[in-house]
């Protein structure tokens, strides 16, 4: 059985692409080939240096403005790491239709909302506003749409009293971390079915 080659896209912290490079090991489907940054300053490139996965930045800053310019960047690194599988990971650029269609079908997102619930940004604070008693976070398919794919998995958690979006934010990230390695699982084994931890 071949192992899928994921690369991992981050822009901050990269727990969630620590999680999943820490999955992917032994009967795993899938190893870790490169994490990208879009940011010299991403938080993640330490955890990935730590963890000997190849990184490196494509930083958006360098080509102010141009997302095609970004993009094409970002695809030679993928072309180069013959990725199968693209895992957005707290990656924060939008990425445009062309380049979601030439990756068609093989780039997974995380987001910490229950889609198709509270798409976009802010999703702790409008989840709190809402009045609503559960939150919980979503792994998609991205498609051109802002996350807007089809949902291939999703954690829940009970929103308590008092609860702040940080405090929300706290107890959703261990819940994304045990998420996004069960999906990645299964989506490397072409097993769309949504996983409802
Ligand atoms: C996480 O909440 C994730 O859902 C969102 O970005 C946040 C930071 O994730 N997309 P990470 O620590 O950089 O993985």
């Amino acid at each position: 059985m071949t192992q899928a080659r994921v690369a991992i896209l981050i822009s901050g912290s990269g727990s969630n692409m620590e999680a999943l490079v820490r999955a992917m090991t032994g009967a795993f489907p899938a190893r870790p080939v490169l994490v990208i940054a879009d940011d010299p300053q991403a938080g993640g490139l330490a955890r990935a240096h730590r963890l000997s996965v190849p990184h490196v930045v494509v930083d958006h800053n360098a080509m102010p403005g141009d997302r095609a310019a970004f993009e094409a960047a970002l695809s030679r690194a993928l072309t180069l790491a013959r990725a199968d599988i693209i895992c957005l990971a707290g990656f924060m650029r939008v990425l445009s239709a062309d380049f979601v269609a030439r990756w068609q079908g093989r780039i997974l997102n995380i987001h910490p909302s229950l889609l198709p619930a509270f798409k976009g940004l802010h999703t702790h604070a409008r989840a709190l506003a809402a009045g609503g008693a559960e939150h919980g976070c979503s792994v998609h398919l991205v498609t051109p749409g802002l996350d807007d794919g089809p949902v291939l998995g999703q954690a829940r958690l009970p929103i308590l009293p008092g609860d702040t979006p940080d405090t929300l934010a706290a107890r959703l990230l261990p819940l994304e971390h045990r998420l996004y390695p069960a999906v990645l699982a299964r989506f490397a084994q072409g097993d769309l079915r949504p996983l409802l931890l």
